[in-house]
């Protein structure tokens, strides 16, 4: 299995290009289910993810060509996906797929709307919490479908069509509204999700979509309308860039200092998070490029931090955070509200020497000056890339094992960072 060895003390210096967003691009390709034209999306990140989610689309009877850069490309402009569901041919989604990345369940909305049933595995536990599927399947129930489970397996049908109808959420959720949306597109007559997610991947999602022929209204805003369509047709969308890997690697160098340009990052998608950063003592410049981050001579301010829903401080951050603030000069509080054991990262973060106890959902961390490196691992893909942050401001070496989590969301992480000046290798084997 690979690891990452890092030796840390390097400053940050030089340009880190943005990729395509994963939690954009893994519902954009499930969309293409609901079309039997072909749908092409660019700047998709090359990861894991994208490649498991490939296969799985594939079981479906999916056609999938991918293409590189084309001639004039930037360099951070990842592959374009020719995605074409002409032929859908089992409408099952297996355990052995849907249990090694929870977002193809999702598959069930397309399905259940252009096929009218659906057999999807139930994704089971995971590491940063329960994560059930309740909502989702309250959404596809007040839609018409009529839903059991069996064998582990939800069974989903709606042999006269999806009707459209109000969908009022209990509490935001992305995973929610992405397959509400979805399922409403092709439903007869409107919908009205209420209390929905306003993430910026839902916005990309919902833009593509109407690229579609689907008529959508308010995505981003808390109710979003859906004008049923009886069909939609094939359309090109550019990936939106990943506003988690541009906050990583802005706390990265707020971490270490230096002066990085992350190129391709667009500030609106991570305000909140700029401004904690802004706070704990890094410059920020937005400019036509992306967004410069600077951290000279001053220590970093410890922060008082609560995890929200967009456009709070994304749950996808706090890892990384709490690496920063492991050396900020005082005691920082982070609470985490979206899952309840996302914390994992506590207990190797303290194989550094950082300092940090927790109070049911708060972390309190107490500073200290320098980080030691260690050997770590991580049970899930932002906890592994904290480690990652903590290793480039610890002294001595750090090796990261378990990297195929790292693989699941970060494009050419290692590649990146040395290109700005950090010592950092992969080791395989
Ligand atoms: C998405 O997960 C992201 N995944 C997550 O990114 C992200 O952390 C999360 O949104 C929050 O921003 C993708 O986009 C692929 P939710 P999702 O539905 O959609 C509860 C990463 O590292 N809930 O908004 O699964 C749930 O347990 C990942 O890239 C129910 O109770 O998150 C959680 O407490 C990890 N019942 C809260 O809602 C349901 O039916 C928010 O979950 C659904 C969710």
């Amino acid at each position: 299995m690979d690891r990452i060895r890092i030796v840390g003390g390097n400053k940050l210096n030089g340009t880190i290009p943005i990729s395509g967003a994963k939690n954009a691009a893994l519902p954009l390709m499930i969309a293409s289910l609901l079309t039997d034209e072909t749908l092409i999306l660019d700047n998709v990140p090359r990861l894991a993810d994208v490649a498991q989610l490939q296969r799985i689309l594939g079981n479906h009877g999916l056609d999938i060509m991918s293409k590189g850069k084309r001639p004039g490309d930037h360099e951070y402009q990842g592959q374009t996906l020719h995605i074409s569901a002409a032929n859908i041919i089992d409408t099952t989604a297996p355990y052995e797929l849907v249990s090694k990345m929870r977002a193809s369940f999702w598959v069930i909305a397309p399905l259940l709307a252009r096929m009218k049933e659906a057999r999807v595995s139930l994704p089971g536990g995971c590491a940063i919490g329960t994560r059930p599927v309740d909502l989702l399947i309250m959404a596809l129930e007040k839609l018409g479908a009529e839903l059991q489970i069996d064998g582990g397996y939800v069974i989903a049908k709606a042999p006269g069509g999806l009707v459209g109808a109000e969908i009022d959420f209990p509490k935001v959720t992305v995973s929610g509204t992405h397959v509400a949306l979805m399922a409403a597109t092709l439903a007869r007559g409107t919908t009205a999700i209420n209390n929905a997610a306003c993430e910026p991947e839902i916005v990309d999602v919902a833009d593509c979509l109407n690229k579609m022929g689907a008529k959508i209204s308010g995505a981003g805003t808390p109710r979003i309308v859906i004008e049923g369509v009886s069909k939609l047709h094939g359309a090109r969308h550019t990936v939106l860039p990943d506003r988690i890997e541009a906050g990583t690697y802005a706390m990265a160098v707020a971490m270490t200092g230096g002066d990085v340009q992350l190129a391709g990052a667009r500030p609106e998608l991570l305000q909140s998070a700029l401004d904690v950063l802004t706070e704990a003592g890094a410059t920020i410049t937005p400019n036509n490029e992306g967004i410069r981050v600077t951290r000279n001579g001053a220590g970093i301010s410890p922060v008082k931090v609560t995890t929200a829903p967009f456009p709070g401080f994304p749950t996808d951050l706090q890892a990384q955070l709490m690496a920063l603030m492991a050396c900020a000069k005082g005691s920082s509080h982070i609470t985490e509200t979206i899952f309840e054991n996302r914390f994992m990262h506590v207990q190797e973060l303290a194989r550094f020497g950082a300092r940090i106890s927790l109070d049911g959902e708060t972390a309190i961390i107490d500073g200290i000056a320098k980080l030691r490196g260690a050997p770590v691992m991580a049970t899930d893909l932002r906890a592994s890339v904290s480690l990652v942050i903590a290793g480039l401001a610890a002294e001595g070496e750090t090796m990261v094992n378990r990297i195929y989590h790292l693989d699941r969301g970060f494009e050419r992480l290692e590649e990146k960072l040395s290109a700005c000046g950090a010592t950092i290798e992969r080791i395989s084997g």
